[in-house]
């Protein structure tokens, strides 16, 4: 099985050293800049945009990685190659701690080094846990998702589509819900709900605006 990579950024090159550490053979990258095209990426050829994908015949023997941390992006491109026919497999790095009884989707979630996942939670696809981020019990990660490093996720919280929290924020258990699409700032602690769309930052989290 060979694998593509979408998005030849810096987060496509972090990801391909851990799927290759992995044992995970990288045929090439996908980006959209036209610039990248034909560029050689640390021994890893940019194969062409995304359109590239509708020219390979047999997309049984290929796996599509797509970790691009803008949310919509990331969920749009990797139901792109789901559509086209291809297996869009989970990556879990093996320093992660997933807990028995952990409801994880097996499509497109990606979860990084010394994240750990504690039991009744539910992760549903596209969702992406970066390094050293604590997600507590009985929680529910919507689909698109995204977790920054070390972020302490609470309790019982939910969020919504496409939600983003930015790195080393705190979710305090008592939060029910982090409204789809919002974003949570950088060192924030939030202490109550965020609204859909809402942009939220401080300690305690305030709202700064809607998207
Ligand atoms: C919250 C965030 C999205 C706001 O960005 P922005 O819309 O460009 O807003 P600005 O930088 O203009 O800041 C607006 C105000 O919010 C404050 N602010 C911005 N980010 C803040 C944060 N993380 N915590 C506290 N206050 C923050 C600014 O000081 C400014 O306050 P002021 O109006 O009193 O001067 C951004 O700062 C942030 O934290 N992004 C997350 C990045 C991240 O963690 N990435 C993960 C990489 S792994």
């Amino acid at each position: 099985m060979k694998a593509i990579i979408i998005g030849a950024g810096s987060y496509g090159e972090v990801y391909a050293v851990y799927l290759q550490e992995a044992g995970i053979d990288i045929c090439g990258f996908i980006d959209d800049n036209p610039l990248l095209c034909g560029k050689v990426i640390n021994d890893i050829p940019v194969l062409g945009n995304i359109e590239y994908l509708k020219q390979i015949d047999n997309r049984d023997e290929y796996h599509i990685y797509c970790p691009i941390g803008n949310n919509s992006v990331r969920v749009k491109l990797l139901s792109y190659a789901r559509s086209l026919g291809y297996t869009t497999p989970n990556f879990i790095h093996k320093t992660a701690y997933i807990s028995p009884n952990v409801n994880l989707a097996s499509e497109g979630i990606y979860i990084l080094a010394n994240a750990l996942i504690m039991p009744f939670t539910e992760i549903q696809k596209d969702v992406m846990i970066s390094i050293s981020a604590n997600i507590a019990h009985h929680s529910k990660l919507s689909q698109g998702t995204f977790i920054s490093t070390g972020v302490n996720f609470g309790a019982a919280i939910e969020t919504g589509r496409n939600t983003y929290i930015g790195i080393g924020a705190t979710i305090m258990t008592g939060v029910k819900r982090l409204g789809k699409n919002c974003l949570i700032g950088a060192g924030s602690v939030v202490i109550k709900d965020v609204e859909d769309n809402a942009v939220v930052a401080g300690v305690p989290a305030k709202l700064i605006k809607y998207k």
